[in-house]
């Protein structure tokens, strides 16, 4: 199959596209330079000119602090940039899947939500990927649109790279232990992105719509460091680090966060056999074989 990837540089994109290695798919993976998804002309033009038979957006702008303050640029690349992904392929009569994420929830729920669950988000990266989310649902009725939560790998910019830099400067970090979700390895969202690739032109109609897909179990960010922390010694060179127990109201950030970040994941499990990744396995996974990012 012809497949067209968006956002391939970010870190869910370069492990979809080793999924992808030697599969057969014929696959062009863009990075933002070679498609501004912000650019609707381009975007079209790459479309009729590639004829993919499927696109997976995962270009997004993912800066969840900055986005307070740069409200207008999460909306376009958000909103307007999975409009124009999602209408360039309804254009030629693909179907998308487009990544979402479980900050389209407030977290003021007691359980793990699921997919029949009103969104409210609570900050402006939420409220963007809520609009990218009508946005796509609105332009291509073959949508599936996945939402995950709290990614991880070995590229910067996640909790868990976070927390390795940190430890080579600091003796003490402080971690918010009020905030529970399921951390979520690149690589597993990537081999559920292939899964879904594969199965996607046998869908019947109802298969078509929202998913949720996460790592299992739910923890919160301090039991998820302490996680962390058990493994890293056996990477070279590692310092030990003490980590302290703190409250959000303890941690300021632009942006708030919700509480409760749980997906519940049953949907794609029994619609598609797809399980849950477990991130102990994928921690370790990493640590032990530190190229698998
Ligand atoms: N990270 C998480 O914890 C998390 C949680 C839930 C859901 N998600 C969702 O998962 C998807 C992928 O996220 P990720 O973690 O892989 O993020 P990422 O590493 O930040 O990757 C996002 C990619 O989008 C690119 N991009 C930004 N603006 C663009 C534009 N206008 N046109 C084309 N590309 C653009 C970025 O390129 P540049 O680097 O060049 O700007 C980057 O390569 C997103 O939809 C995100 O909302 C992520």
């Amino acid at each position: 199959m012809k497949i067209l990837i968006t956002g391939a540089s970010g870190q869910i994109g370069k492990h979809l596209i080793s999924q992808f290695a030697n599969t057969g798919h014929n696959i062009l993976a863009l990075d933002r330079q070679q498609l501004d998804i912000t650019d609707f002309n381009k975007t079209v033009h790459i479309f009729n000119t590639y004829q993919p038979e499927l696109t997976i957006n995962l270009a997004a702008y993912t800066a969840v602090d900055l986005a307070e303050e740069n409200s207008e640029h999460a909306f376009l690349v958000n909103q307007q940039g999975a409009e124009n992904i999602s209408k360039a392929a309804a254009s030629i009569d693909i179907p998308i899947i487009h990544l979402s994420t479980d900050y389209v929830f407030s977290g003021t729920k007691s359980a793990p939500y699921t997919e029949d669950d009103v969104p409210d988000p609570i900050n402006t990266y939420g409220k963007s990927k809520l609009a990218g989310e009508l946005a796509v649902k609105k332009s291509n009725p073959r949508h599936l649109i996945l939402r995950t939560a709290w990614v991880f790998s070995n590229e910067p910019k996640n909790f868990l790279t976070t927390m390795l830099r940190l430890a080579e400067t600091q003796k003490t970090i402080s971690v918010v232990d009020d905030q529970t979700g399921g951390p979520t390895y690149a690589n597993d969202i990537a081999r559920t992105l292939a899964i879904l690739a594969n199965q996607i032109q046998g869908f019947t109609a109802s298969d078509w719509g929202t998913y949720h897909y996460a790592g299992m179990p739910y923890t919160t960010w301090f039991e998820f460091a302490q996680a962390i922390f058990q493994l890293a010694p056996q990477r070279d060179g590692f310092e030990p680090t003490q980590l302290i127990r703190i409250k959000s109201s303890q941690y300021k950030t632009l942006a708030k966060r919700p509480r409760n970040s749980q997906l519940n994941t049953q949907k794609i499990t029994d619609r598609f056999a797809i399980p849950p990744a477990n991130w102990h396995l994928a921690l370790k996974e990493l640590f032990t074989k530190p190229d698998a990012a």
